[in-house]
């Protein structure tokens, strides 16, 4: 699949539900309303839209939410995907989760085949854990982490950088993943639906972090790349890598290679647009033949926008209405 702009779309990432058991101030508000349950694909319809994704070129699945790990029976859609590894057409299927979940289902994704996981992990503090996360309990996320670590996994670990919340810390997260051997990677605040306060106070911009992470850690430039769009530093006091992911001070667009399902069969063409494609309605119309989804699919890619317009609004309107939760990011 190449898009208007020559880029190859080999990079899908689903979100399974908008659900989760988090409600992340940068987020998500503290009130938030959630689809009802009967408007969500089913697994089997996630598993067929995948795999009609993996026919078109897809190499790369990441399953998001929300949190992927709250929806029931999740594990169905893992066991299913992972039977596409090793010669079925995809190279990695993956997941971002907060890890609360972890501890139960580490062992089962490695036997489905994922290799490596995303964990979103914004302080080392219990205290401040709660905070941010309004209702998390760090424990639980360091028993998941440890779960996933036992079962063999690779993992990186996602920090959205915070001014006033835990620029304080950076420096210690990369000692932490450092000694546990788990790569990181730093986020720039984007302005993705009502959070019910303002992003400008807390956006911290990359470029002044990596400064600061510069008079403690021997940092240089590494050509590592996963698929995504992190730009990654080597550390040579502790032999890992952290990733920068900076839409707002380095666009990195031009080599997009990704689109989004959500868990309503939506597809979203670009993280920062409202662009869209409706695939539930070719799916279910259609249950015996992937012709139309595959076309709706091929009319969608080739409406694919160039890039995001993330700014940061002094009025604090959020850049597209929807929260990061109902495409995973
Ligand atoms: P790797 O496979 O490890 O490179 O992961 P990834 O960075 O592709 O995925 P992850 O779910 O860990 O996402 C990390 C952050 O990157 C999230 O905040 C995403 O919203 C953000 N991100 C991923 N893709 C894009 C993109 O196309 N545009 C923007 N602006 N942000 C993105
Ligand atoms: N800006 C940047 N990152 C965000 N995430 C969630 N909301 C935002 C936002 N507004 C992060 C989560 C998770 C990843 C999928 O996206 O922390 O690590
Ligand atoms: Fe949940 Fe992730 Fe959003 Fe936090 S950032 S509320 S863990 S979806």
């Amino acid at each position: 699949m190449i898009d208007p702009f020559g880029r190859h779309i080999t990079y899908l990432r689903v979100s399974v539900t908008d659900r989760c058991d988090l409600r992340c101030q940068y987020c998500m508000a503290e009130e938030m309303t959630f689809l009802p349950k009967r408007d969500l694909l089913t697994l089997e319809e996630l598993d067929r839209v995948c795999r009609a994704f993996v026919a078109k070129g897809v190499r790369k699945l990441r399953i998001t939410g929300g949190e992927p790990l709250v929806r029931k029976d999740i594990m169905v859609l893992f066991r299913g995907l992972g039977g596409l590894l090793d010669g079925g057409g995809l190279d990695e299927l993956t997941l971002t989760t907060n890890a609360t979940q972890l501890a139960r289902f580490a062992p089962e994704l490695a036997a489905c085949g994922v290799r490596r996981l995303n964990i979103s992990l914004d302080t080392l503090d219990p205290e401040r854990f709660r905070h941010i996360t309004r209702r998390g309990d760090f424990d639980r996320v360091m028993e998941g982490i440890a779960a996933a670590r036992a079962a063999g996994l690779d993992i990186k670990i996602n920090t959205v950088a915070l001014r006033g919340i835990n620029d304080d810390e950076l420096s210690r997260l990369v000692g932490w993943c450092g000694e546990r051997g788990l790569d990181l990677c730093f986020i720039e605040t984007m302005p993705m639906g009502d959070i019910g306060a303002g992003r400008v106070d807390h956006y911290l911009p990359l470029s002044v972090v990596r400064e600061r992470l510069g008079e403690t850690w021997t940092l240089s430039d590494s050509a590592h790349r996963t698929g995504g769009p992190a730009r990654y530093v080597e550390v040579a006091e502790t032999g890992r890598r952290i990733g920068f992911i900076t839409p707002l001070t380095h666009n990195f667009c031009e080599g997009c290679n990704r689109v989004r399902l959500t868990c309503t069969g939506t597809l979203f063409l670009c993280l920062g647009q409202e662009d869209a494609a409706d695939l539930r309605a070719p799916l279910r119309a259609h249950p015996d033949d992937d012709g139309p989804l595959l076309d709706a699919i091929d009319a969608a890619i080739a409406r694919k926008p160039k890039g995001h317009d993330f700014a940061l609004d002094h009025d604090n309107r959020p850049a597209v209405a929807r929260h990061m939760s109902v495409t995973g990011g």
